[in-house]
């Protein structure tokens, strides 16, 4: 569903994604570990077509289609989403007014299917309010699911959904992410496919993740069973992985 061929990014005259090769299939959920700092969110900003996020060179290819050339809304539109990490309020713009947006654009807007969604998140009471301003860390991390529902995106990208979220919020937030990429369904019947940045793997005993990815000083260094590369990390550390490239 996707696939990156040695993108190097960089934001003015930073470089910080280098050389990036990625594939993800259909019905594949992929968990990036790394380091504060080493470019995890820059390669999700990156996918979706953040601006700033110049790619200098390789291609980003998405259901076989080169995009690297697509504006944001553009890729939106052909169906990838993106969970934020920190996503900015929009003041003057109702939660409920964005989702009714967003169903309306896939013609399936209706009220009650709005509430259900917001009861499923527990976010019933966040509608009428202006998105995320004043929500609180779980409750931003939920309002970007939420969106995510009434996108139905194809291919998703999670932003460390785990982080700041208390022991209920996570339970709600891997089971809607499970919803999100059909996880109920076989892998060669799914249709979705997601990215899941996370720090701490919290989220991975909620969510199951086919492969694992680590990501040091803007390049993917290595793949392989996510339960095993959080092993490793856990007890050595990302030295372990500097040593290890040399
Ligand atoms: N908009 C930006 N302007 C300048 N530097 C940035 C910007 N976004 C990211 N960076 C830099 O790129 C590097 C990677 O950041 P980031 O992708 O946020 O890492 P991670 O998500 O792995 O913690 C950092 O050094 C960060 O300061
Ligand atoms: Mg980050």
């Amino acid at each position: 569903m996707i696939e990156l061929k040695n993108l190097t990014v960089r934001i003015e005259d930073k470089m910080i994604l280098k050389d990036v090769n990625l594939h993800i299939a259909h019905g594949e959920t992929i968990a990036l570990f790394g380091p504060n700092g080493s470019g995890k969110t820059s390669l999700l900003k990156t996918i979706i077509g953040i601006p700033a996020y110049r790619v200098e060179s390789g291609r980003i290819f998405f259901d076989g289609a080169d995009i690297t050339e697509l504006t944001m809304d553009e890729r939106a539109k052909l169906g990838i989403g993106i969970a934020f990490q920190r996503p900015p309020a929009v003041r003057g713009v109702k939660l409920k007014t964005m989702l009714r947006i967003c169903m309306e654009k896939r013609g399936i807007f209706n009220e009650d299917k709005i509430n259900e969604f917001a009861h499923k998140l527990n976010l019933h009471n966040c509608l009428d309010r202006d998105i995320n301003l004043g929500f609180s860390g779980g409750e931003i991390k939920r309002s970007e699911l939420l969106q995510l529902l009434a996108q139905n995106p194809k291919f998703i990208m999670f932003d460390e959904p785990d982080s700041g979220v208390d022991l209920v919020s996570i339970h709600l937030v891997g089971k809607v992410i499970n919803e999100l990429l059909e996880k109920e369904k076989l892998a060669s019947k799914r249709t979705k496919a997601g990215l899941i940045i996370t720090h701490a793997g919290y989220i991975l005993d909620y969510v199951n993740a086919d492969r694992g990815c680590i990501m040091l000083n803007g390049t993917i260094i290595c793949s392989g069973n996510p339960r095993d590369l959080l092993e490793d990390i856990r007890t050595k550390g990302y030295e372990e992985c500097v040593r290890c490239l040399k």
